[in-house]
């Protein structure tokens, strides 16, 4: 297959823990061919969606080796997204006004027969944060609103709460606000610009300190092990990017029910890789862009996530 990878700044990775470099690595084992373009080099042009993209190679074992030469590229060309036989959207959030445009464009050149996974329709409907709203069964006491005494009533309620706004990543914006309300006025004002952007507030859930668990769902199937990031120190955040320990367990019995229920409904809309978080017994979050934790899950058990990947594409792409 000539599969093409949408992602960012190839030289930015950190291919010794990035989930696209695994998958390219299994593909490129396999005997596929591995292109690779930003979103800013897709373009419609008379009606037609192409990118300017270049073919890479990667180089000997890459797990060791300097990023700038991971890989080598061929000369850039611009062409049609159908000239490829699957092309991975793998660009990280922020989920703004140009990733919105980069579905749109995608949408269309699936309309011209392109396999695009994740289905952009799909990516453009699923808020991370707001998705877990189809679940109610598997979601802590949550509220979204902009409205200041509502968010302070769910407090009164709640006595511990978490406080995020609805495009946050990686621990971006994240609050706790305990049964002293210390901050609460201030942390709600600036979170939602007064008023003016829709926010969450959700339950403490104590548990955390097990850590948020990853959940991966590969072609409607859970991956057996999860990535617990564990928030370290005084932090709340088990973020890897806010200093979480990434440990990772096999699912419990609830993290297989959430699995079990949420993975068909999400892959029979074109969601090939789709991301839970569970803390506890709850769903916290639907990561649908371009989820991660396959080498953390990889190098400490063992199961081949890249390999279940690839299966997974292949068979969606033929
Ligand atoms: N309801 C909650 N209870 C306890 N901790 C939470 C809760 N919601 C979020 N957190 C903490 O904040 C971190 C980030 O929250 P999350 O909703 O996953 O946002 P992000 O998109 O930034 O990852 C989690 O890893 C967890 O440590
Ligand atoms: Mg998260």
């Amino acid at each position: 297959m000539k599969i093409l990878f949408i992602a960012d700044p190839l030289d930015h990775f950190k291919i010794y823990k990035d989930s696209t470099y695994a998958m390219m690595a299994e593909a490129a084992r396999r005997g596929h061919e591995i292109h690779a373009c930003e979103p800013f080099e897709l373009a419609l042009a008379s009606g037609v969606v192409e990118a300017r993209t270049r073919q890479i190679t990667l180089t000997g074992d890459h797990r060791n080796h300097e990023p700038q030469v991971w890989f080598r590229a061929d000369a850039a060309r611009i062409g049609p997204l159908t000239d490829f036989d699957a092309v991975l959207m793998r660009k990280d959030p922020p989920f703004d006004m140009e990733y919105v445009t980069s579905t749109w464009l995608l949408e269309m050149a699936e309309r011209a027969g392109a396999k695009v996974f994740n289905r952009p329709r799909a990516i453009r409907d699923h808020s991370e944060k707001l998705a877990i709203g189809e679940f109610p069964q598997f979601v802590a006491p949550t509220l979204v609103t902009r409205d200041a005494g509502r968010l302070r009533a769910f407090h009164a309620e709640h006595h511990d709460v978490i406080l995020k706004p609805l495009d946050g990543m990686g621990g971006m914006g994240i609050f706790r606000v305990k049964d002293d309300a210390m901050n609460l006025g201030s942390i709600i004002e600036t979170l939602s610009d007064n008023g003016a952007r829709t926010i969450m507030a959700q339950r403490f859930i104590p548990e955390i300190v097990e850590g948020d668990k990853r959940i991966l769902l590969i072609g409607g199937k859970a991956v057996p092990f999860s990535l617990a990031r564990i928030p370290q120190g005084t932090e709340v955040r088990g973020n890897l990017a806010a200093g979480g320990l990434g440990v990772a367990k096999p699912l419990s019995a609830r993290d297989i029910e959430i699995a079990d229920t949420v993975a068909p409904v999400l892959a029979e809309r074109g969601l090939l890789l789709v991301g839970l978080d569970s803390i506890g017994a709850w769903l916290t979050e639907i990561n649908v862009t371009s989820p991660t934790c396959f080498r953390e899950i990889m190098d400490q058990t063992g199961f081949d996530v890249a390999a279940m990947f690839i299966d997974a594409l292949e068979a969606a792409a033929n």
